[in-house]
């Protein structure tokens, strides 16, 4: 209790997750207590901290972790108080959402698994969640640990899998990922995805190392995004494609995904280097409504496959 929160594990969750109760705005000019969060994200790659539901509090507390990514079109989308805010929004009448039938049921707002920007090679930090709008049933956000999927596989995979590295391609045609395990059908694609998903194939594949260790830790952890996942680097065949079809299974049918369901006063903080991430979805004539802040940053790991055309425009796609 020195700092004066309250910090322990989160009820529906068995990870390392936590939540945090009590953190003051006004402490937030402390190092020491900017010190310590930093160390709470880290150790516990996603913290969820109650009673907080003003947007300067959440960008305040955002610029704790590291610098904030700018939305690269300030008058849309963005409050213009805060440039470092987005929205993350769906509802009746948006032309940006999609709508998927994804296991038999409509979903709007559903996202798969994967952690953002691996389709490019520079990898962002994190990334804070508050809600606005909270529809009544679904809508809850998804994280699964990458620690703890490295270590629920077999001996004999992680034997095998130690130096392969993971080729993505961009894309938001999610009734067509290669190595989605759910039955996806499209209804409907929101706008700004038609628009660019036109010229995705433009953009050259990414490569990322599939086990890499946690800065800071040592740490293993299976870094692997189903969505986008598109084969494994020199063993595009069969057996490679196989063998990828059962890491991503591995990750899909994961009991550890913590699904995150808003309450009013949550901000959530997730660490992208560590955590994937997904939407639930709600049901199509739902609205749902959040707002982000991205922490900037690189893991160092990333590249592309070729640099003959500049994928700049995917650096700052929101997904
Ligand atoms: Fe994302």
């Amino acid at each position: 209790m020195a700092f004066g929160w309250k910090i322990g594990p989160i009820a529906e969750h068995q990870g390392e997750a936590i939540e945090l109760v009590g953190l003051q705005p006004a402490q937030l000019d402390d190092p020491a207590v900017v010190e310590e969060l930093n160390a709470l994200w880290l150790r516990h790659g996603v913290i969820v901290f109650r009673g907080i539901s003003d947007a300067a509090t959440h960008v305040r507390l955002s610029r704790c972790f590291g610098e904030c990514q700018l939305h690269p079109v300030r008058q849309i989308n963005t409050e213009a108080e805060f440039p470092e805010l987005t929205n993350v929004q769906y509802g009746p009448g948006n032309p940006n959402g999609s709508i998927y039938r994804v296991n038999g049921v409509e979903r709007g707002a559903w996202l798969p698994l994967h952690f953002d920007l691996v389709y490019v090679d520079v990898v962002n930090h994190g990334g804070l969640l508050r809600p606005i709008t909270i529809p009544e049933t679904g809508g809850a956000t998804l994280f699964l640990d990458k620690i703890a999927l490295y270590d629920t596989l077999p001996d004999d995979m992680r034997e095998e899998i130690g130096d392969l590295e993971i080729l993505y391609r961009f894309s938001v045609e999610l009734a067509q990922m290669r190595f989605g395990t759910d039955q996806v059908e499209k209804i409907v694609m929101g706008a700004k995805f038609v628009d660019i998903e036109s010229r995705a194939h433009l953009f050259p594949r990414s490569i990322h190392p599939l086990v890499y260790a946690q800065a800071g830790s040592g740490r293993k952890m299976l870094n692997l995004s189903p969505w986008f996942a598109d084969a494994i680097v020199g063993r595009e065949d069969e057996a490679g494609d196989a063998l990828l079809g059962r890491l991503c299974a591995h990750v899909q049918a994961s009991p550890d995904i913590y699904a995150h369901r808003w309450r009013e006063g949550d901000l959530v903080l997730w660490d992208n280097w560590r955590m994937l991430h997904g939407a639930e979805g709600v049901a199509p004539d739902a609205s749902r409504w959040l707002q982000r802040t991205t922490i900037t940053g690189d893991y160092a790991l990333g590249r592309l496959e070729t640099h003959e055309v500049a994928s700049d425009e995917l650096r700052t796609v929101d997904v």
